[in-house]
């Protein structure tokens, strides 16, 4: 897809927007708002930093598939190595930060004090003080700061959701949540395997489930957790969330076979009816009655893209994400390192 709008005069009506990462998610996050941008025409990229447009220009493999940016057009991009240099000579009106994890909180407050709005990539930061910095830093510039937890975008949790919050299969009885992978080999120096700048496979990939129990359920009274560090520090979680009337059990582990396929998979059991979701699929079991809905995973990622847009451009609200609800789930992850590491139930 060309980028046939960033010509003449439209371009001085545009918001303008920058990628800070352009790796694997990076390119996957520029296509998706290429689709968003064909359909609305009134944002596009200015600038990209982190990369070169040789490297730009390459697709990427990932275990969510493969990432093809060969129809880009990046004649009308700016491409810079130092996000600060890049702030000084672009006029940005919101930034996609997609960087290495321990760079999320530094480069979040920076653009937020440029005034600039953000989207920056799950987990929000690794610890629950610098959320609150970069919660602060969006309060105090009156710029939107949205996280990536894409999962609460993907239509499969989100009729999860509704069941949940509307009762319609009575209460909650029992959840599990699992999730597991290959160790993953393919991001930028291998940072992600290093503990310090990730926060291991619990910061990392099961933060996934971690927001989804905090947005289904709320806030636990306890947790009890179990961490396995045998090949990586942090390669591994179980854990318990306690809750008034029923436990939810969690699995992820990132250790696996390079052959072992990524799978997800969540069930909670109601009253009058157990809701799976597998990868991208919905099953519903009824005593006297199944059925199934599989979806496309790339709507989370544009679902999740079109909230923020449009919270920047249409000043609508988003009421199913905040900054300050996804620093609870990085709070909830840390207590369930905590309670492994103690032995020993954490109280929230
Ligand atoms: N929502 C999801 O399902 C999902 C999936 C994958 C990754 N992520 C998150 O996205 C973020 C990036 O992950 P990734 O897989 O794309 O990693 P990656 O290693 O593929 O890409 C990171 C990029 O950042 C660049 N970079 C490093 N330091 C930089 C700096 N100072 N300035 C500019 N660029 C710099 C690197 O060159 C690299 O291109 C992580 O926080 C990760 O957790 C989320």
């Amino acid at each position: 897809m060309k980028n046939e709008l960033l010509k003449g005069d439209d371009l001085a009506n545009m918001y303008k927007y920058a990628i800070i990462g352009f790796g694997g998610l990076g390119k996957k996050h520029l296509m998706n708002l290429v689709k968003l941008q064909s359909e609305r025409g009134d944002f596009c990229l200015s600038a990209i930093c982190g990369t070169t447009l040789e490297q730009a220009q390459k697709g990427v493999e990932l275990n969510l598939g493969t990432v093809d940016v060969s129809s880009f057009d990046f004649s009308s991009c700016n491409f810079y190595d130092d996000y600060k240099d890049m702030f000084k000579k672009e006029k940005l009106d919101f930034v996609l930060s997609v960087l290495p994890t321990y760079l999320h909180e530094e480069v979040a407050v920076y653009a937020l004090n440029e005034g600039v709005h953000v989207f920056s990539e799950k987990p929000m930061a690794l610890s629950v003080e610098s959320c609150q910095r970069m919660i602060e830093a969006a309060k105090a510039n009156k710029k939107h700061l949205m996280i990536g937890q894409c999962l609460r975008f993907h239509p499969a949790y989100a009729k999860l959701k509704q069941y949940i919050d509307s009762l319609c299969y009575g209460k909650v009885r029992y959840a599990t949540f699992e999730r597991n992978s290959q160790m993953p080999l393919w991001t930028w120096n291998n940072w992600i395997l290093d503990s310090d700048k990730s926060g291991g496979c619990i910061l990392d990939m099961h933060i996934h489930d971690v927001d989804l129990i905090n947005w289904f359920f709320g806030m636990p009274d306890s947790i009890t957790g179990h961490m396995g560090n045998s090949k990586i520090s942090r390669e591994s979680i179980s854990s318990t969330y306690h809750y008034d009337n029923f436990a939810v059990d969690t699995r992820a582990d990132w250790s696996l076979p390079q052959t072992y396929p990524f799978k997800a998979i969540c069930r909670v059991d109601f009253d009058e009816a157990s809701v799976v979701v597998e990868n991208d699929t919905l099953y519903v079991y009824k005593d006297n009655e199944t059925f199934s809905e599989a979806f496309d995973p790339e709507e989370a990622f544009v679902y999740e893209l079109k909230a923020f847009i449009e919270q920047v451009i249409d000043s609508k609200e988003c009421d199913i994400t905040s900054p300050e609800s996804v620093s609870d789930s990085v709070n909830m992850a840390l207590k369930e390192i905590q309670a492994a590491q103690k032995g020993e139930d954490v109280v929230m």
